[in-house]
């Protein structure tokens, strides 16, 4: 028998989720409007965010929808996120991608506006998770790979090639990690979303924010 390698992801737990809960760059409110209209999302509805984390997607898309099921198979993650505090419309679940379909007897079918999936879909198996989403969504509904910009140490600034330098000679290995941002990463999950019959659309949310030092260091305590 030969061997199989999968990629697994790092650890999310521990001290890592810790820095998310504090130093992970959120979402505004016009993700949370752009994923509305994309979806036509109302209070009648209810949101899956897969790989949810410490749930900065979750809670931007909570006041928008019935309700949210904030899913991460990190059990760390989920208990800061519920730390933080849960709007009273969020369930935390702990699931991978490879679970989602076991929501179907619980949820029924047709049951989901969108399943939102911010900065995780590099751990997932995609093409199957597009499958096995269909039919949970309502007609209209769909998948929203989310992404939240270049990591830290990709972006176009002295500061961010700084960062890169000093952290690639600490690692003893360049860092060029994309974590699916890249054109190639998205335009494979886009074609995956074809195959697997959906009508695809990208959209682009532009934000800035300023961060100081100190998030910059404590934003790269996280895979
Ligand atoms: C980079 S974080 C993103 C967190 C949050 N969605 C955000 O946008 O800030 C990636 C998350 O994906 C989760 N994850 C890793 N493998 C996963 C899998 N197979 N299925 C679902 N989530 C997974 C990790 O536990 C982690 O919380």
């Amino acid at each position: 028998m030969g061997m199989l390698g999968r990629m697994t992801a790092p650890a999310f737990g521990g001290e890592v989720s810790e820095y998310y809960q504090r130093y992970r760059r959120g979402y505004p409110p016009a993700v949370g409007e752009a994923l509305t209209a994309a979806f036509t999302l109302t209070s009648e509805d209810v949101v899956l965010d897969l790989g949810c984390g410490t749930g900065q997607l979750t809670r931007v898309l909570a006041p928008r929808v019935g309700a949210v099921l904030g899913m991460d198979p990190e059990p760390a993650m989920l208990g800061q996120a519920r730390k933080a505090g849960s709007p009273p419309n969020v369930s935390w679940l702990l699931g991978a991608d490879s679970d989602v379909g076991a929501l179907s007897p619980a949820l029924g079918a047709g049951r989901l506006g969108a399943v939102t999936v911010a900065q995780a879909l590099h751990w997932m198996d995609h093409a199957r998770l597009f499958a096995a989403v269909r039919p949970l969504l309502r007609p209209g509904g769909g998948v929203a790979v989310v992404t939240n910009g270049e990591p830290l140490w990709l972006q176009d600034a002295a500061w961010s090639v700084a960062l890169r330098e000093v952290v690639s000679s600490y690692l003893g290995t360049p860092l060029h990690s994309t974590c699916g941002t890249d054109e190639t990463s998205q335009t494979r999950y886009a074609d995956a979303l074809s195959a697997a019959g959906y009508a695809v659309a990208a959209q682009v949310v532009a934000y800035d924010a300023t961060l100081s030092v100190e998030e910059i260091v404590g934003g790269l305590f996280r895979p």
